[in-house]
């Protein structure tokens, strides 16, 4: 059994000690960058302040023979950029590819002070994090890291779906999880062959209408409705991610040109709660910013109730509407987060600020 107290020694001797709490960065588009492709590599340090969360990925979409490539370009990426506000994470290759441990070894002993979070792919279970963990720890140790770099799972098979939990809470390090929808769905033995978004087959049709004696008409029209296919492991994630104190991301939308179909799907994801998604092109970054940013209505009403209800006990009645105790806290959530975005993002900050204040 690990005892409570465990939880707050670190894993190895030197390593830093373990978080109590999940920092709350910003990171609404984790934008991914291939550290192999040099034309990619060298706009990262352009990119720096336009995303919150750049991610080197060295996982799919890497091809087997550009694997150390990829971690080499990494390396010096993080050597050699300054990342100012923008949070670098990578996504190391799975545990159980003959890539993985060289990963986590260059990447913590060489720029472990640059990285803030490694997303780690394919997580079947807690066995998986608690082997990261006391990797991290070793290489924390030994590389001298003055700070501990978190964990991020991708949900991505029936089995991790099943352990959400205990994945949750496997390690202190344990910064969130995102929806994995390609590999979820292959895993899953789904009859999809797209990366996240929805299915034009997957949907609710109308009861057919009556004809004159009464009886259902089968062969009229009768409009359909596209469903989400992602609605109940998204909802999974962000009850898992919100018990554990973690944060719960919209993964991949593969489809780049249907700008519109994926701020649709981000914007489910942001109001079942998610933080943010990634994004796989600079305009997704754009679309991620948006959606994962409270509106400036949304703000402007959040305070509005926030200032009526004094104490924030009772009930009051505005345009009609009834506000009590836990609309208030609703309206707590959507200010907290707009005052941490604004913290980054000088825009919002401008737009918020020009928000008539209620006295
Ligand atoms: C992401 O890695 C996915 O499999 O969707
Ligand atoms: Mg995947």
């Amino acid at each position: 059994m690990r005892t409570a107290k465990d939880f707050f020694a670190p894993l190895a001797v030197g390593a830093p000690a373990p978080l109590r709490e999940t920092p709350a960065r910003p990171s609404r588009a984790i934008h991914f960058f291939d550290p192999g492709n040099e034309k990619m590599a060298a706009k990262v340090p352009a990119m720096v302040g336009t995303t919150d969360v750049l991610l080197g990925n060295l996982e799919d979409a890497v091809k087997a023979e550009n694997k150390d490539k990829a971690r080499n370009g990494l390396v010096k990426i993080g050597q050699e950029t300054d990342f100012g506000p923008t949070q670098l994470w990578t996504r190391i290759n799975s545990l159980d590819s003959p890539w993985a441990l060289d990963d986590l070894t260059r990447l913590v002993t060489e720029v472990g002070d640059k990285i803030d979070v490694v997303m780690v792919p394919k997580v079947k279970g807690p066995e998986d994090i608690h082997y990261i963990d006391r990797i991290l720890a070793q290489l924390e140790a030994k590389g001298g890291v003055q700070r501990p770099i978190l964990v991020h799972a991708i949900l991505e098979t029936a089995r991790g779906v099943a352990n959400i939990e205990e994945i949750c809470g496997a390690s202190p390090r344990m910064q969130g999880l995102s929806l994995g929808p390609a590999d979820l769905a292959a895993d899953r033995r789904m009859k999809t062959t797209r990366v996240g978004g929805g299915h034009p087959g997957y949907l609710v049709r109308e009861d057919a209408p009556r004809d004159a004696d009464g009886n259902s008409d089968f062969t009229a029209a009768r409009p359909t409705y596209q469903q989400d296919l992602w609605h109940y492991t998204i909802a999974r994630m962000v009850d898992a991610c919100a018990m554990h104190g973690i944060f719960p991301y919209y993964g991949p939308f593969g489809d780049i040109a249907d700008v519109v179909g994926c701020e649709d799907q981000f914007r489910n994801a942001f109001l079942l709660g998610c933080v943010g998604a990634w994004s796989l092109h600079p305009k997704q970054i754009t679309i991620a910013n948006k959606v994962f940013s409270p509106s400036v209505e949304d703000v402007a009403h959040a305070r509005h109730v926030i200032a009526a209800m004094g104490d924030g006990t009772g009930a009051v009645m505005i345009d009609g509407k009834m506000e009590d105790d836990a609309s208030v806290k609703q309206c707590r959530v959507m200010v907290a987060l707009a005052e941490e975005l604004a913290a980054i993002d000088p825009g919002l900050k401008k737009s918020y600020d020009a928000i008539p204040s209620e006295a």
